[in-house]
């Protein structure tokens, strides 16, 4: 039996004690690639933050190798959470490669100099090393985290739509890094409305305030009755 990562049971969370999510079930486990669909407003970011430690859950649990991210900051550093670009507002006159770093020292692991500059390679974002952020286009800011992301190495990679300001040839460098980063044992959850090609995803999950449906991309991309429900009508 594959090791479980992050274990969310009937979970409740949402906002000024206003619940989002009702009654969410998810296992996410060691080599494994998982893709997170559902309309605007399902609740994939929320689910997000929550996995991290950033919202506290109303009900349920959530379990990052077995300690709850919310009151156990240890483990949150086990997790790299990439948040949804266009909630951020990046004015930051830091340059790329502080960022990168500041990935692999929340790490604490050693070697933090080569990892940053091996993460930024992976992603192309190596001859941006001394851009600031704020002069970023977005998708260059995008892989700019993700390569923060992947200097951290963590167990478990969230990534909130990071393909939103992708071009097609970064979209690939990218996907090639996380089944690289399976691979080497890792649980990647990504959220994203679409994506060219599902094949590299072991599961999908179709959320709408709760799991409408969880399986094999095939399974699941071609149930037009399951999507339908998923998307409220609309798909
Ligand atoms: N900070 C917040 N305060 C209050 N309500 C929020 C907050 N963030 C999100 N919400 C609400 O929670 C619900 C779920 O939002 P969430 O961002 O998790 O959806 P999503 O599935 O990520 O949508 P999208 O596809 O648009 O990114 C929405 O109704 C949203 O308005
Ligand atoms: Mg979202």
């Amino acid at each position: 039996m594959a090791e479980v990562l992050l274990r969310v049971a009937d979970l409740y969370a949402g906002y000024d004690g206003a619940a989002v999510l009702e009654g969410v079930w998810y296992e996410g486990l060691r080599e494994e690639l998982v893709l997170l669909m559902g309309p605007n407003g399902a609740g994939k970011s929320t689910l997000l933050k929550t996995a991290v430690g950033l919202i506290r859950p109303i009900r349920g649990s959530v379990e990052v190798l077995g300690s709850d991210p919310w009151s156990d900051r240890s483990v949150r550093r086990r997790v790299a959470y990439v948040p949804q670009q266009r909630t951020l507002a990046v004015s930051s006159p830091l340059r790329v490669v502080d960022l990168v770093e500041m990935g692999a020292r929340a790490a604490r692991a050693r070697g933090a100099r080569d990892r940053s500059d091996d993460a930024m390679e992976r992603v192309d974002v190596a001859r941006l090393r001394n851009a600031r952020l704020l002069d970023l286009s977005g998708g260059q800011l995008a892989r700019a985290l993700i390569a923060r992301a992947l200097a951290q190495d963590p167990d478990i990679y969230l990534l909130d739509e990071p393909f939103e300001s992708i071009d097609r040839p970064s979209e690939e460098a990218v996907v090639s890094a996380l089944e690289e980063e399976k691979r080497r044992g890792k649980h990647v959850l990504l959220s994203e409305h679409h994506v060219p090609d599902p094949t590299p995803f072991d599961r999908v999950v179709l959320l709408n305030r709760r799991v409408v449906a969880i399986g094999t991309p095939t399974d699941v991309l071609s149930d037009r009755r399951l999507l339908t429900e998923a998307y409220n009508g609309k798909w």
